[in-house]
């Protein structure tokens, strides 16, 4: 019946497709389309199927992904074969990830081929390249206020010189990560542009409003995401005379995706990039995709259809291409960005986990573990064939977005305890040895974030100032214990460009009146070449930090228990300065791993007594997998030196 019913609605739509589509060699197309037609149609209908034009729309969304399909080369319809043979591919513990900015790594794409030595010195094989389309000079919200979806911005290069890009890291058997911002437009797109000419066409892309009446209906429910430089959701457009939806910057304007054109815009452009050779693209903002009055307008359901939408779409033409969701939310919503009741990701098939970052920094300041073993063991189980991208820190703040439950079990006050952290990192904390900086500031209801970099985080930069060598050691030690268990938690670690030589803070961005209000720049400095040179000289900061990430990223690779097949079991233990959890091979479980982290600045024990449950230790000691050396235990407890994490085998 279902068959029946996906069939004809189908061969109703096929006869309307442009001649041109059809007598192609589309085997594999119509394959993939028939399996996935049923899915597509019946989300296109809940979301679109009282639209008069209905059919048409659906036709049109088909016409999108047969012309993008006739367009992907023979190469990349090979690896998507390939990808479906062995569709767990990344779920291996081979990936490791690196964002970037291509400019400010290497000035531009050109440029980023001639650096890929370093990123696979260091043993990087994803490289996610900020965005890269062209985006206004000044107005660009570090390239996520795109002006034109199809072009490449001429500061960092051509689509010829992606293509040529992800040609080079194929030979390299690296992958390729690129931005779609799905949720808005920069104010100069064009489809703004004949928006605030007054075509209706265009003006239906967007919210766009003739007075107040209905923006202040949303505006009662609708938080504001950077309150200091662009407070409210709405902004006034002179030309148009009219208010339009941004709740971002006021020169981003939101897309009204209950428009299905707009849709089926951004299912083309998704395919574009995944034609130019994207291995990876990572949908920003995912959460802001539905608009509804009397909502906060994130996470809602519709958000999660079209989503659905836009992978199943991506199945029938470029099945090998993933998504990452970015989405900063709640841990109780952030699941269900990679698709609910399912064993494969139904929407993104990773994840950034920011709940993860944000309770390890509670971690680091508090120097305990309590808040981050809770929300650990509560953060949602996530689906089979999904995973994780876990890091520590990436180009934007920190938000404190744990759940207040899990706050006040660990003991602590929730409002009081995030000014403590806004405090303890943005230096007016007396003991801190943090310098980072508030980042949106809202004095309605009290949040705040952070920004800064990892080392001034850290405390590097303050260990500098002080030339205390005590105080660069822990700094030192933090970023590698950091690192030990974004590599090792389940997922794909994500480091962020100038971590691994220990990058301090960078106030170029206070003198360009562009980037002057926003305090994220702090972190998104000119990656320094001379300083990474350092990483050959045997002490130095970037040698001590670079060669303890390169080698346990090599450890990673061949140690099999780290590919994420949902083999993590936590441990429970008293010592609330411990975080403890075991790997298992699900095929031998006697191959584990047991990751031990302290975060506190003293040594810490952990009682055998503890472990023998679990199995572990039967033959005496245990062998830390990085270093090579025998733990030893005495008295029956084995000792973890202070910021450090062990990778721990019988
Ligand atoms: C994402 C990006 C952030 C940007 C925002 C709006 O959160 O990571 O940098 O400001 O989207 O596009």
């Amino acid at each position: 019946m279902y068959e029946q019913v996906s069939h004809s609605l189908l061969n109703d739509i096929l006869v309307e497709l442009k001649p041109e589509i059809g007598n192609q060699r589309l085997r594999h197309f119509y394959t993939r389309l028939g399996a996935n037609f049923y899915a597509i149609h019946s989300l296109f209908h809940m979301l679109y199927g009282d639209r008069a034009d209905f059919k048409e729309q659906m036709v049109s969304l088909v016409e999108t992904l047969a012309l993008r399909y006739m367009e992907r080369s023979p190469a990349l319809r090979k690896s998507d074969l390939a990808r479906e043979k062995d569709y767990n591919w990344f779920l291996s513990q081979k990936w490791v990830g690196m964002a970037l900015y291509c400019d400010r790594f290497a000035d531009d794409l050109k440029g980023l081929r001639a650096k890929l030595p370093y990123i696979q010195e260091l043993g990087v094989n994803m490289v996610h390249i900020m965005p890269i389309l062209d985006c206004p000079p000044d107005h660009s919200d570090g390239g996520y206020a795109v002006r034109d979806f199809h072009k490449v911005d001429a500061r960092y290069g051509t689509n010829a010189d992606v293509e040529a890009l992800a040609g080079t890291l194929k030979k390299r058997d690296m992958l390729l990560v690129l931005d779609v911002v799905v949720n808005h437009t920069s104010n100069e797109h064009e489809w703004a542009r004949r928006a605030r000419a007054g075509e209706q066409k265009y003006q239906d892309y967007y919210f766009v409003f003739d007075d107040r009446e209905i923006p202040d209906s949303y505006e009662e429910s609708m938080p504001e995401i950077f309150p200091v430089t662009a407070p409210g959701n709405f902004t006034w457009d002179e030309e148009m005379n009219k208010w339009v939806m941004t709740v971002f910057n006021s020169y981003q304007w939101d897309l009204n995706y209950r428009n299905p054109e707009v849709l089926i815009e951004m299912i083309d452009i998704i395919l574009f990039w995944a034609n130019k050779g994207a291995d990876v693209l990572r949908l920003d903002a995912v959460a802001f995709l539905w608009k509804k009055i009397g909502r906060t307008c994130q996470n809602e359901r519709e958000a999660h259809l079209l989503l659905q939408l836009m992978k199943d779409c991506c199945q029938v033409t470029a099945p090998g291409v993933l998504f990452i969701a970015e989405a900063i939310v709640a841990p109780s919503e952030v699941t269900k960005y990679f698709g609910e009741d399912a064993i494969n990701a139904k929407e993104c098939e990773i994840a950034y986990n920011a709940t993860f970052m944000a309770l390890l920094w509670d971690s680091v300041a508090t120097k305990n573990a309590k808040l981050l073993n809770l929300g650990l063991k509560n953060l949602p189980e996530k689906l089979e064939r999904a995973t994780w991208l876990n890091y520590v820190r990436c180009h934007d703040d920190i938000g404190l977005g744990f759940d207040d439950k899990d706050v006040r079990l660990a003991g602590y006050d929730p409002v009081a305890h995030r000014r403590f952290l806004i405090e303890y990192y943005t230096g007016s904390y007396a003991t801190s040895p943090a310098r980072g900086v508030p980042f949106g500031e809202n004095p309605k209801t009290g949040d705040a974030r952070i920004s800064g970099s990892l080392a001034s985080l850290v405390g590097l930069e303050s260990a500098l100032q002080m030339n205390n060598e005590q105080a660069i050691t822990d700094a030192i030690k933090t970023i590698v214990m950091l690192h030990g268990l974004i590599l090792s938690y389940g997922g794909i670690p994500l480091l962020y460009y100038g971590d691994a030589i220990g990058t301090l803070n960078s106030l170029e961005y206070m003198a360009d009146p562009a980037k002057r209000d926003d305090n994220r720049w702090i972190n998104r400095s000119h990656f320094d070449w001379q300083k990474s040179e350092l990483r050959r000289q045997t002490g130095s900061i970037e040698q001590r930090i670079f060669s303890a990430l390169q080698h346990m990223i090599a450890v990673r690779k061949v140690t099999n228990v780290f590919a994420d097949f949902d083999n993590r079991q936590f441990l429970t233990l008293e010592n609330p300065n411990l975080l403890a959890y075991y790997r298992t091979d699900p095929q031998h479980s006697r191959n584990r791993v047991l990751v031990v982290a302290n975060f506190n600045n003293e040594v810490q024990h952990l009682p055998i007594s503890v472990l023998k449950p679990y199995g572990f230790i039967e033959q005496g000691g245990m062998k830390e997998l990085c270093s090579g050396s025998r733990i030893a235990v005495e008295n029956e407890l084995i000792a973890v030196e202070p910021y450090s994490c062990y990778w721990l085998v019988d």
